[in-house]
Protein backbone atom coordinates (compact mmCIF):
# COMPACT_ATOMS: atom_id res chain seq x y z
CA UNK A 1 0.00 0.00 0.00
CA UNK A 2 1.24 3.32 -0.95
CA UNK A 3 1.88 5.90 1.86
CA UNK A 4 2.68 9.00 0.03
CA UNK A 5 -0.92 10.00 -1.04
CA UNK A 6 -3.32 11.47 1.14
CA UNK A 7 -6.75 9.68 0.73
CA UNK A 8 -9.31 12.03 2.62
CA UNK A 9 -11.34 8.71 3.60
CA UNK A 10 -8.44 7.35 5.14
CA UNK A 11 -7.31 10.04 6.88
CA UNK A 12 -8.02 9.84 10.63
CA UNK A 13 -9.56 12.44 13.09
CA UNK A 14 -6.85 13.39 15.36
CA UNK A 15 -3.84 11.76 13.98
CA UNK A 16 -1.00 11.91 13.83
CA UNK A 17 -1.02 12.44 17.77
CA UNK A 18 1.63 14.86 18.94
CA UNK A 19 4.90 13.51 20.38
CA UNK A 20 4.55 13.13 24.05
CA UNK A 21 6.42 16.50 25.93
CA UNK A 22 8.80 14.58 27.50
CA UNK A 23 12.46 15.45 28.29
CA UNK A 24 15.33 14.80 25.24
CA UNK A 25 17.51 13.33 27.82
CA UNK A 26 17.54 9.97 28.51
CA UNK A 27 18.59 10.28 32.14
CA UNK A 28 16.01 12.27 32.67
CA UNK A 29 13.60 10.57 31.18
CA UNK A 30 14.53 7.28 33.56
CA UNK A 31 13.49 9.68 36.29
CA UNK A 32 10.46 8.13 37.73
CA UNK A 33 9.98 11.52 40.26
CA UNK A 34 6.12 11.80 41.57
CA UNK A 35 4.90 8.66 39.85
CA UNK A 36 3.18 5.67 41.79
CA UNK A 37 3.93 2.37 41.25
CA UNK A 38 2.44 -0.95 42.46
CA UNK A 39 4.20 -4.42 41.96
CA UNK A 40 2.67 -7.21 42.67
CA UNK A 41 4.86 -10.49 44.06
CA UNK A 42 7.20 -7.74 45.77
CA UNK A 43 8.60 -9.55 49.06
CA UNK A 44 11.87 -11.05 47.28
CA UNK A 45 13.08 -12.01 43.67
CA UNK A 46 12.26 -9.84 41.00
CA UNK A 47 9.23 -8.33 42.21
CA UNK A 48 11.57 -6.84 44.68
CA UNK A 49 14.43 -6.20 42.45
CA UNK A 50 11.60 -4.03 40.66
CA UNK A 51 10.73 -2.32 43.69
CA UNK A 52 13.78 -1.58 44.36
CA UNK A 53 14.84 0.18 40.47
CA UNK A 54 11.63 2.08 40.77
CA UNK A 55 12.08 3.96 44.41
CA UNK A 56 16.07 4.44 43.18
CA UNK A 57 14.17 6.52 40.50
CA UNK A 58 12.52 7.95 42.70
CA UNK A 59 8.83 6.82 42.24
CA UNK A 60 6.53 6.10 45.43
CA UNK A 61 5.76 2.68 45.51
CA UNK A 62 3.43 0.21 46.64
CA UNK A 63 4.46 -3.29 47.82
CA UNK A 64 2.19 -5.91 46.99
CA UNK A 65 3.05 -9.15 49.09
CA UNK A 66 0.95 -12.42 49.66
CA UNK A 67 2.59 -14.75 52.99
CA UNK A 68 6.33 -12.98 52.99
CA UNK A 69 6.09 -9.63 55.68
CA UNK A 70 9.54 -9.13 54.80
CA UNK A 71 7.71 -7.06 52.19
CA UNK A 72 6.78 -4.33 55.51
CA UNK A 73 10.49 -3.99 56.33
CA UNK A 74 11.18 -3.41 52.90
CA UNK A 75 9.31 -0.69 52.60
CA UNK A 76 10.21 1.10 55.59
CA UNK A 77 13.39 0.87 54.52
CA UNK A 78 13.24 2.21 51.06
CA UNK A 79 11.41 5.09 52.02
CA UNK A 80 13.91 5.90 54.39
CA UNK A 81 16.66 5.21 51.83
CA UNK A 82 15.06 7.16 48.53
CA UNK A 83 12.97 9.77 50.91
CA UNK A 84 9.78 8.23 49.08
CA UNK A 85 6.51 7.13 50.07
CA UNK A 86 7.09 3.03 50.15
CA UNK A 87 4.09 1.03 51.81
CA UNK A 88 3.65 -2.55 51.78
CA UNK A 89 -0.16 -4.04 50.95
CA UNK A 90 -0.68 -7.88 51.60
CA UNK A 91 -2.97 -9.46 49.20
CA UNK A 92 -3.71 -12.45 47.32
CA UNK A 93 -3.63 -11.96 43.55
CA UNK A 94 -6.11 -14.95 43.03
CA UNK A 95 -8.74 -13.41 45.08
CA UNK A 96 -10.69 -10.61 42.85
CA UNK A 97 -12.42 -8.66 45.97
CA UNK A 98 -8.82 -8.36 47.80
CA UNK A 99 -7.50 -7.25 44.17
CA UNK A 100 -9.97 -4.53 43.77
CA UNK A 101 -10.21 -3.43 47.57
CA UNK A 102 -6.40 -2.78 47.47
CA UNK A 103 -6.23 -0.92 44.14
CA UNK A 104 -9.06 1.69 45.65
CA UNK A 105 -6.60 1.65 48.96
CA UNK A 106 -3.57 2.27 46.89
CA UNK A 107 -5.49 5.44 44.89
CA UNK A 108 -6.67 6.12 48.48
CA UNK A 109 -3.04 6.50 50.18
CA UNK A 110 -1.15 7.38 47.12
CA UNK A 111 -3.50 9.51 44.70
CA UNK A 112 -3.21 7.73 42.02
CA UNK A 113 -1.39 4.89 39.95
CA UNK A 114 1.04 5.54 36.80
CA UNK A 115 2.61 2.30 36.67
CA UNK A 116 1.35 -1.51 38.27
CA UNK A 117 3.94 -4.18 37.93
CA UNK A 118 1.40 -7.62 37.46
CA UNK A 119 4.84 -9.84 38.91
CA UNK A 120 3.38 -12.50 41.41
CA UNK A 121 3.43 -16.02 39.96
CA UNK A 122 4.02 -19.77 40.88
CA UNK A 123 5.22 -22.74 39.55
CA UNK A 124 4.05 -26.21 39.94
CA UNK A 125 6.90 -27.89 38.48
CA UNK A 126 5.14 -31.40 37.00
CA UNK A 127 4.23 -32.64 34.03
CA UNK A 128 0.87 -32.54 33.51
CA UNK A 129 0.26 -36.53 34.06
CA UNK A 130 1.56 -36.34 37.68
CA UNK A 131 -0.39 -33.00 38.31
CA UNK A 132 -3.80 -32.94 40.11
CA UNK A 133 -6.56 -30.79 38.82
CA UNK A 134 -6.30 -28.73 42.23
CA UNK A 135 -1.93 -27.86 41.70
CA UNK A 136 -3.38 -26.98 37.90
CA UNK A 137 -6.23 -24.43 39.23
CA UNK A 138 -4.39 -23.57 41.96
CA UNK A 139 -1.44 -22.05 39.42
CA UNK A 140 -3.84 -20.66 37.09
CA UNK A 141 -5.68 -18.75 39.98
CA UNK A 142 -1.92 -16.51 40.22
CA UNK A 143 -0.33 -17.02 37.07
CA UNK A 144 -3.67 -16.24 35.40
CA UNK A 145 -6.37 -14.90 37.20
CA UNK A 146 -4.40 -13.27 39.39
CA UNK A 147 -2.81 -11.62 36.08
CA UNK A 148 -5.96 -10.62 35.00
CA UNK A 149 -7.87 -9.31 38.19
CA UNK A 150 -4.87 -6.77 38.87
CA UNK A 151 -5.35 -5.77 34.98
CA UNK A 152 -8.97 -5.45 35.11
CA UNK A 153 -9.31 -3.45 38.12
CA UNK A 154 -5.95 -1.00 37.86
CA UNK A 155 -7.43 -0.71 34.22
CA UNK A 156 -10.51 0.68 35.55
CA UNK A 157 -8.67 3.53 37.31
CA UNK A 158 -6.01 3.80 34.49
CA UNK A 159 -8.90 4.69 32.07
CA UNK A 160 -10.46 7.03 34.62
CA UNK A 161 -7.09 8.68 35.05
CA UNK A 162 -6.56 9.26 31.53
CA UNK A 163 -2.84 7.91 31.59
CA UNK A 164 -1.58 4.26 33.18
CA UNK A 165 1.77 1.61 32.41
CA UNK A 166 1.24 -1.68 32.33
CA UNK A 167 4.05 -4.14 33.13
CA UNK A 168 3.07 -8.20 33.01
CA UNK A 169 6.10 -10.77 34.32
CA UNK A 170 5.85 -13.36 31.77
CA UNK A 171 8.41 -16.04 31.06
CA UNK A 172 10.99 -16.93 28.21
CA UNK A 173 8.25 -20.13 28.26
CA UNK A 174 5.63 -18.32 26.57
CA UNK A 175 8.07 -18.29 23.82
CA UNK A 176 8.25 -21.93 23.35
CA UNK A 177 11.35 -23.09 24.29
CA UNK A 178 13.38 -26.62 25.08
CA UNK A 179 12.96 -26.25 28.73
CA UNK A 180 14.73 -29.25 30.86
CA UNK A 181 11.34 -29.27 32.82
CA UNK A 182 8.08 -30.36 32.13
CA UNK A 183 5.80 -27.38 33.49
CA UNK A 184 2.98 -27.50 30.49
CA UNK A 185 0.65 -25.62 32.89
CA UNK A 186 3.39 -23.32 34.14
CA UNK A 187 4.27 -22.63 30.43
CA UNK A 188 0.83 -22.32 29.34
CA UNK A 189 -0.29 -19.60 31.98
CA UNK A 190 3.27 -17.46 31.20
CA UNK A 191 1.61 -17.47 27.00
CA UNK A 192 -2.07 -16.65 28.29
CA UNK A 193 -0.47 -13.29 29.75
CA UNK A 194 1.91 -12.25 26.98
CA UNK A 195 -1.16 -12.19 24.75
CA UNK A 196 -3.36 -10.89 27.34
CA UNK A 197 -0.73 -8.03 27.42
CA UNK A 198 -0.86 -7.77 23.65
CA UNK A 199 -4.27 -7.44 23.39
CA UNK A 200 -4.89 -4.90 26.37
CA UNK A 201 -2.54 -3.14 24.92
CA UNK A 202 -4.52 -2.52 22.15
CA UNK A 203 -7.94 -2.50 23.57
CA UNK A 204 -6.10 0.48 26.28
CA UNK A 205 -4.67 2.23 23.02
CA UNK A 206 -6.27 5.69 23.87
CA UNK A 207 -5.25 5.76 27.88
CA UNK A 208 -2.68 3.18 28.76
CA UNK A 209 0.93 1.20 27.55
CA UNK A 210 1.06 -2.44 28.18
CA UNK A 211 4.32 -4.40 27.56
CA UNK A 212 5.29 -7.50 28.98
CA UNK A 213 8.93 -8.59 30.31
CA UNK A 214 9.75 -12.24 29.76
CA UNK A 215 12.81 -13.21 32.44
CA UNK A 216 14.96 -16.32 31.71
CA UNK A 217 16.68 -18.32 34.51
CA UNK A 218 16.78 -15.77 37.24
CA UNK A 219 18.56 -16.53 40.72
CA UNK A 220 15.37 -16.31 43.02
CA UNK A 221 13.17 -18.93 45.16
CA UNK A 222 11.46 -19.90 41.79
CA UNK A 223 15.01 -20.11 39.71
CA UNK A 224 15.78 -22.99 38.03
CA UNK A 225 15.84 -26.03 40.51
CA UNK A 226 18.91 -28.69 41.32
CA UNK A 227 17.39 -30.64 38.67
CA UNK A 228 17.42 -27.96 35.73
CA UNK A 229 20.49 -25.93 37.04
CA UNK A 230 23.20 -27.07 34.41
CA UNK A 231 21.18 -27.72 31.63
CA UNK A 232 20.10 -23.84 32.28
CA UNK A 233 24.01 -23.13 32.25
CA UNK A 234 24.26 -25.11 29.06
CA UNK A 235 21.41 -23.50 27.60
CA UNK A 236 22.37 -19.79 27.60
CA UNK A 237 24.76 -18.53 26.08
CA UNK A 238 25.94 -16.32 28.99
CA UNK A 239 26.48 -19.46 30.92
CA UNK A 240 24.79 -18.77 33.89
CA UNK A 241 21.60 -17.59 35.89
CA UNK A 242 20.69 -13.80 36.07
CA UNK A 243 20.80 -11.88 38.59
CA UNK A 244 18.07 -9.69 39.62
CA UNK A 245 19.81 -6.96 39.94
CA UNK A 246 20.23 -7.17 35.91
CA UNK A 247 16.69 -6.79 35.22
CA UNK A 248 15.98 -3.52 36.92
CA UNK A 249 16.55 -1.80 34.40
CA UNK A 250 14.04 -3.14 31.92
CA UNK A 251 11.45 -2.77 34.05
CA UNK A 252 12.65 1.06 34.86
CA UNK A 253 12.65 1.38 31.31
CA UNK A 254 9.17 0.33 30.38
CA UNK A 255 7.84 2.38 33.78
CA UNK A 256 9.83 5.60 32.65
CA UNK A 257 9.29 8.26 30.03
CA UNK A 258 12.25 6.09 28.14
CA UNK A 259 9.75 3.71 26.70
CA UNK A 260 6.84 6.23 25.29
CA UNK A 261 6.75 4.62 21.92
CA UNK A 262 6.59 0.94 23.21
CA UNK A 263 3.36 -0.93 23.74
CA UNK A 264 2.05 -4.30 23.21
CA UNK A 265 5.94 -5.42 23.25
CA UNK A 266 7.11 -8.54 24.71
CA UNK A 267 10.72 -8.25 25.94
CA UNK A 268 12.83 -11.59 26.22
CA UNK A 269 15.46 -11.41 28.43
CA UNK A 270 17.22 -14.19 29.09
CA UNK A 271 20.89 -14.48 28.67
CA UNK A 272 20.55 -16.16 25.47
CA UNK A 273 18.78 -18.93 26.35
CA UNK A 274 16.10 -19.39 23.40
CA UNK A 275 19.03 -18.62 20.84
CA UNK A 276 19.05 -20.93 17.80
P1 LIG B 1 9.55 -15.56 43.72
O1 LIG B 1 8.98 -16.87 44.13
O2 LIG B 1 10.61 -14.93 44.54
O3 LIG B 1 8.39 -14.47 43.52
C1 LIG B 1 7.06 -14.79 43.26
C2 LIG B 1 6.23 -13.88 44.12
O4 LIG B 1 4.85 -14.06 43.83
C3 LIG B 1 6.44 -14.21 45.60
O5 LIG B 1 6.74 -13.01 46.29
C4 LIG B 1 5.11 -14.76 46.03
O6 LIG B 1 4.76 -14.47 47.36
C5 LIG B 1 4.17 -14.07 45.06
N1 LIG B 1 2.91 -14.77 45.00
C6 LIG B 1 2.70 -16.10 44.75
N2 LIG B 1 1.40 -16.39 44.88
C7 LIG B 1 0.76 -15.22 45.19
C8 LIG B 1 -0.58 -14.88 45.45
N3 LIG B 1 -1.57 -15.77 45.41
N4 LIG B 1 -0.87 -13.58 45.73
C9 LIG B 1 0.10 -12.65 45.78
N5 LIG B 1 1.40 -12.92 45.56
C10 LIG B 1 1.71 -14.19 45.27
O7 LIG B 1 10.07 -15.79 42.24
P2 LIG B 1 10.48 -14.76 41.09
O8 LIG B 1 11.43 -15.49 40.26
O9 LIG B 1 10.86 -13.47 41.66
O10 LIG B 1 9.11 -14.63 40.26
C11 LIG B 1 8.55 -13.40 39.86
C12 LIG B 1 7.85 -13.59 38.54
O11 LIG B 1 8.83 -13.89 37.55
C13 LIG B 1 6.85 -14.74 38.51
O12 LIG B 1 5.70 -14.34 37.79
C14 LIG B 1 7.58 -15.83 37.76
O13 LIG B 1 6.70 -16.72 37.12
C15 LIG B 1 8.39 -15.00 36.79
N6 LIG B 1 9.56 -15.68 36.21
C16 LIG B 1 10.63 -16.05 37.00
C17 LIG B 1 11.71 -16.69 36.43
C18 LIG B 1 12.92 -17.09 37.23
O14 LIG B 1 13.78 -17.80 36.68
N7 LIG B 1 13.07 -16.68 38.46
C19 LIG B 1 11.74 -17.00 35.00
C20 LIG B 1 10.59 -16.55 34.27
C21 LIG B 1 9.55 -15.92 34.87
Amino acid sequence: MSMSKTDSATVREGFPRPFPNTPTNVLEQLRLTGKVVVVTGAADGIGYAVAEAMAEANAHVALWYNSNNAAVEKARELASTHGINATAYKVDVSDPEAVQKTIAEVVNDHGKIDVFVANAGMAISKPILEQTLDEYRKQMAVNVDGVLYCAKYVGEVFHRQGFGNLIITSSMRAHIVNVPVDQPVYNASKAFVTHLGKSLAREWREFARVNVVSPGFFDTKMGAGPESLQEAYRMSALGRQGHVKEIKGLYLYLASDASTYMTGSDVLIDGGYVLP
